[in-house]
């Protein structure tokens, strides 16, 4: 694996989460690929369980880790070509990332959505710049449009959790008080269509994701109808997508939020999201602390979908 950046970077989903179960069993068996190979990993965004579940993933491989945060300690990035450089940013990034691949092996990237500039952040510049200039593999912890660490932590989840053979899986969306990119849901709805399994969106009119992520999926607006008989939950508010609203919090609508009620209306659904959450809008303390959340698991999986992506690339990293 050169990148990793979407589900078409893991290739066949089943083998992909053999090898993570395969990893999962022995995380230390593996630890002669790291050697002497350091990981940089660069958050332009907070995080929790991104940056510590991938450096224990690193570890576990045996690699040296780095993290550096652009916005605390670095100098200031000015991201766009063409500017006069006379404000408060000093330095380039297309200087400074082939710089940041001298002193690596790997690089892991977070870049959230501008969510100002729809077509800027569909087009994943930074990502993308990074492929590009640092002349080594990189991995997205997160990017614009996707979150594919994250997906593959879900779909290893699911397959542990499920009890039928094609279980069917709700993406919902659910109220937040600010605006979110639309990455987890992208990404959760991109690697969700990969497998056999039913699956269905429901969320209020206008928060329509993009159809290059949607097309052959259901959506159903009734929400009732989409809990029904569910088997997964996986909660997640997004922003508008469709203009003239992207970016923008169309709803804080709490009849959307994840309780009792409409978990009642599943198959004993299991309850998934990706943390971090907030309590009393996006889902009820009843629901997240009940034995059918599965929210704990589900973040300690991120080890492994990390692990397993290093793993691949190590593996074909040249001596
Ligand atoms: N789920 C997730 O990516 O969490 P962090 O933002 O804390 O890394």
């Amino acid at each position: 694996m050169k990148n990793f950046t979407d589900i078409n970077s893991i290739g066949n989903w089943r083998k992909a989460v053999e090898d993570a179960l395969e990893v999962k069993r022995n995380r230390f068996a593996f630890k002669h690929l790291g050697t002497d190979r350091t990981m940089l990993m660069i958050f332009f965004n907070s995080s929790l369980r991104t940056r510590l579940s991938t450096q224990k993933a690193a570890m576990n491989l045996g690699m040296n880790t780095m993290v550096l945060d652009v916005n605390q300690g670095a100098w200031k990035l000015e991201t766009e070509r063409g500017v006069i450089m006379d404000g408060d940013k000093p330095e380039h990034l297309l200087e400074a990332i082939p710089v940041m691949g001298c002193y690596c092996d790997v690089i892991g990237v977070r870049s959230f959505a501008s969510l100002t500039d729809r077509d800027a952040d569909y087009s994943e510049v930074i990502l993308n710049q990074f492929i590009r200039y640092s002349g080594r593999p990189v991995v997205s912890l997160e990017s614009a449009t996707r979150h594919p660490l994250q997906s593959f932590a879900d779909l290893i989840t699911i397959e542990e959790y499920k009890t039928k053979e094609r279980p069917k899986v709700v993406l919902t969306w659910a109220p937040h008080p600010r605006p979110l990119p639309q990455a987890v849901a992208n990404s959760f709805t991109e690697w969700m269509k990969a497998t056999d399994y039913e699956f269905v969106i429901t969320h209020p009119e206008g928060y329509e994701l993009a159809p290059e992520f949607t097309a052959g999926v259901t959506v159903e607006y009734d929400r009732e109808k989409a809990f029904a008989g569910a088997d997964f939950v996986y909660a997640k508010n997004w922003s508008a997508y469709n203009q003239p609203n992207y970016g923008k919090v169309l709803s804080t609508d709490r009849s959307w939020t994840v309780d009792e009620r409409i978990m009642g209306l599943t198959d004993n659904a299991r309850f998934m999201h990706c943390l971090p959450v907030r309590r009393g809008m996006i889902v009820t303390d009843d629901v997240i602390e009940s034995p059918q959340s599965i929210v704990i698991p589900e973040a300690a999986n991120r080890e492994i979908s990390a692990q397993t992506v290093l793993k691949k690339i190590l593996e074909e990293l040249p001596a």
